[in-house]
């Protein structure tokens, strides 16, 4: 795929090159391979019973899967990139084997100031920040909230690692506000938080490209940060996830380093610099940050962890490796076989022993595959089954780290999926007894469906797929909301928190 420079930018918008899609059809003549095919946006809102269910959704799967994800409210006015759009969450809620669809905008005040003027007023993340913005104290770049979601405090958040979260309703997935633990939050918060199991604690971090370049919180389960700490890197690197254990917290220090020449050329603003060497850092969870074991390993890139979890004098850590950090991010199902080989993110183990200071790792697959996700329940445990998606977007995949196997569910051909999200069953039997549930976009019909894939029968057909009444163009990550949640808090008593 050609570099798309900002200069290149400039010129096709001047000659009107740049098309963007307004409605529920793909486009073609575009900018950027993010607003072609099913990354083109949607610009409309839907609410839709009644949906048409092929096979039958389990009587006891009740609640709201919701993704979230990059959807442009206006065309924009540098170059663009699958980081940048707006923020849309889409939702179906399922009860008594019914299913209800609702997209909705995240409506941050960014989305909400260029819906005032009628068209896009920041750049992207390859663009310039706005400085009489930042002048005044305020964020430079647009808080999209698009990248993941979280239930925690009884309110679902919608994520975006350059500023707080922002709270929503559900299930009408309205928008509340900014989170900002009470005013109490000092740094961007990861769209990657990790919430421990058994304690509910709310654990995350903040990178920015200005000193602290990292730091680390700890909030208990009312909404209050407990503890806040700058952690020790040598320079500003863009650390996407972390994990933790029972004990510990896991940072990825990992040599993608924030460059300001790349932000002038209309490129990404990070370049990869493995001269610096890689790290992974450990500390107690409630340690200060000078307290960070260090590891130096291979350098490499992670943008996603599956888990991490204590093992005697070791912390365990599985994640998706990539070998080097590309120039560019390009759409996933478009890599050559060669890119998939090479650069593809595989699943990864370190073995990192706190005593003698020594790391074992190695891979796990040869597969490339990402945006892992386990059964939330065994987070800083230890999981034995792992669930990512096919980097070629073809399948979803399930690892038995055990047996030390792999089993693919085939999409179909012309198929592409997501993140699966896995839903336990109430009466779980075992750690893979539930649902993996995902977005399914059909390029023949050019359609989406929502399909619900029973884990232990993993290579079977769907049980069932819900047939949307809108292509859901593709995303990033999900949550399931329990019908619980759906039906107690997270409604009036947010409105008063944030
Ligand atoms: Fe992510």
């Amino acid at each position: 795929m050609p570099q798309w420079t900002r200069r290149d930018f400039l010129a096709a918008s001047a000659v009107g090159a740049v098309t963007i899609d307004g409605g529920e059809a793909e486009t073609k003549k575009t900018t950027s391979p993010f607003l072609e095919g099913n990354y083109a946006p949607i610009r409309k809102e839907t609410t839709a019973g009644g949906l048409v269910v092929v096979g039958k959704l389990p009587a006891e799967l009740d609640g709201m899967y919701v993704r979230n994800g990059p959807n442009p409210q206006f065309p924009p006015i540098g170059p663009y990139h699958w980081f940048d759009g707006d923020a849309m969450l889409h939702g179906v809620t399922i009860r008594d084997g019914k299913a209800t669809y609702r997209s909705r905008y995240v409506r941050t005040e960014g989305f909400e100031e260029e819906k005032k003027a009628g068209k896009a007023l920041y750049e992207g993340f390859m663009g310039l920040p706005d400085l009489k913005k930042m002048a005044a104290g305020k964020e430079g770049f647009k808080n999209t909230a698009n990248t993941a979601l979280v239930w925690y405090n009884g309110r679902l958040l919608a994520l975006w690692e350059g500023g707080p979260p922002h709270a929503v309703e559900v299930p009408s997935l309205g928008t509340i506000g900014r989170f900002t633990f009470g005013g109490k939050l000092k740094h961007p918060c990861t769209a990657h938080p990790k919430i421990d199991p058994k304690t509910g604690e709310f654990v995350f971090f903040g990178y920015q490209p200005v000193k602290p370049y990292l730091q680390y919180s700890v909030a208990d389960t009312k909404g209050v940060i407990v503890r806040t700490t700058p952690i020790d890197v040598p320079r500003p690197v863009m650390m996407h996830d972390f994990a933790i254990t029972a004990r510990h917290t896991v940072f990825l220090d990992l040599p993608v380093v924030f460059s300001f020449t790349g932000l002038f050329r209309g490129k990404m603003p990070f370049g990869y610099e493995p001269k610096h060497g890689a790290r992974i850092g450990v500390l107690p969870r409630h340690g200060k940050g000078s307290e960070v074991k260090w590891f130096d390993v291979p350098p490499c890139y992670v943008f996603h962890t599956l888990n991490a979890y204590d093992s005697g004098d070791e912390v365990v850590l599985l994640a998706c490796r990539m070998k080097a950090f590309p120039e560019e991010i390009t759409p996933p199902d478009e890599y050559s076989d060669k890119q998939m080989k090479g650069i593809g993110s595989k699943l990864h183990r370190w073995r990192l022993n706190l005593k003698t200071g020594k790391v074992i790792e190695g891979a796990v697959d040869d597969l490339a595959a990402d945006f892992p996700r386990i059964d939330d329940a065994l987070m800083g445990r230890e999981n034995r089954f792992g669930y990512l998606m096919a980097l070629k977007m073809d399948a979803l995949v399930k690892y038995d780290l055990t047996k030390n196997t792999r089993q693919r569910h085939e999409l179909g051909k012309g198929r592409l999926g997501g993140e699966g999200v896995f839903v336990p069953k109430r009466a779980s039997k075992g750690e893979d007894d539930g649902w993996l549930v995902t977005y399914v976009y059909d390029r023949t019909s050019r359609k989406s469906e929502l399909i619900v894939v029973e884990a232990r029968d993993f290579a079977a057909k769907p049980v069932a797929r819900v047939l949307l009444p809108e292509r859901v163009p593709f995303g990033f990550h999900g949550t399931w909301v329990q019908g619980s949640q759906l039906r107690g808090l997270g409604r009036e008593t947010d409105r008063r928190q944030p």
